[in-house]
């Protein structure tokens, strides 16, 4: 099968890129990184990218007066590098529903919290404050609403009764660095489809298998 040629957006520290950097690298792996994308020049992704012999893009998104020219700039960046597939790892913008349209079904966001539960910012100092038991991260096609699309991979993550929002926000980086790189691959094999806002998965909505619904 040929490979998924993948551009991955990021705008910080990258570790979700970096864990679909390693995945990329094993020989099997049914994807592969064609271009990292950064709205912020600085972000330290776009080194991880460049050690990884990954070629980069940083396009502010000060430099244009709309989000449609902004998104516009991007979706070229991403056809010139020859992608046919996004994904999101901390990319810190609204994306408009004409890019999102142009990527339907072909593109992923990771999120830190079991979705649709604390959708936007701050989401392990609120599951905190609700007083949850538990929280984690999900592997989503991206739709125009932020933070929604059917899921592809979810982990539970415990929340411990003196946890500080950083102490969960490192035990749930964990999860996502799993559940990313599966996500993409489950994607990529084409093992993937989605009905309404279910995806299933080999055909199964809710598979039992711990590698397909990693919990962690
Ligand atoms: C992650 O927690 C991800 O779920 C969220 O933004 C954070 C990005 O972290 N969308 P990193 O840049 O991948 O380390």
């Amino acid at each position: 099968m040929e490979r998924l040629k993948v551009a991955v957006l990021i705008s910080g520290r990258g570790s979700n890129l970096q864990s679909l950097i390693d995945a990329c690298a094993t020989p099997d792996f049914p994807a592969e990184i064609v271009l990292v994308l950064s709205n912020k020049a600085d972000a330290y992704g776009l080194t991880r990218a460049e050690q990884a012999g990954i070629p980069t893009r940083a396009i502010s998104h000060k430099g244009f007066p709309d989000r449609d020219s902004f998104d516009a700039a991007v979706h070229d960046a991403i056809i010139a590098a020859g992608a046919n597939f996004v994904c999101l790892a901390g990319f810190m913008r609204l994306l408009t529903p004409g890019f999102v349209g142009k990527w339907h079904d072909r593109m992923l966001n990771i999120h830190p919290s079991l979705l649709p539960a604390f959708k936007g910012l701050h989401s392990h100092e609120r599951a905190i404050e609700a007083g949850c038991r538990f929280t984690g991260c999900t592997v989503h096609f991206v739709r125009a609403e932020m933070d929604d699309g059917p899921i592809v991979v979810q982990a539970a993550v415990p929340i411990h009764q003196d946890d500080t929002p950083d102490d969960l926000s490192a035990r749930v980086l964990e999860a996502e660095h799993r559940c990313y790189p599966l996500a993409l691959r489950l994607v990529a094999e084409g093992r993937v489809t989605i009905e309404g806002m279910r995806v299933l998965v080999d055909g199964i909505a809710s598979p039992a298998d711990p590698t397909i619904n990693p919990l962690g």
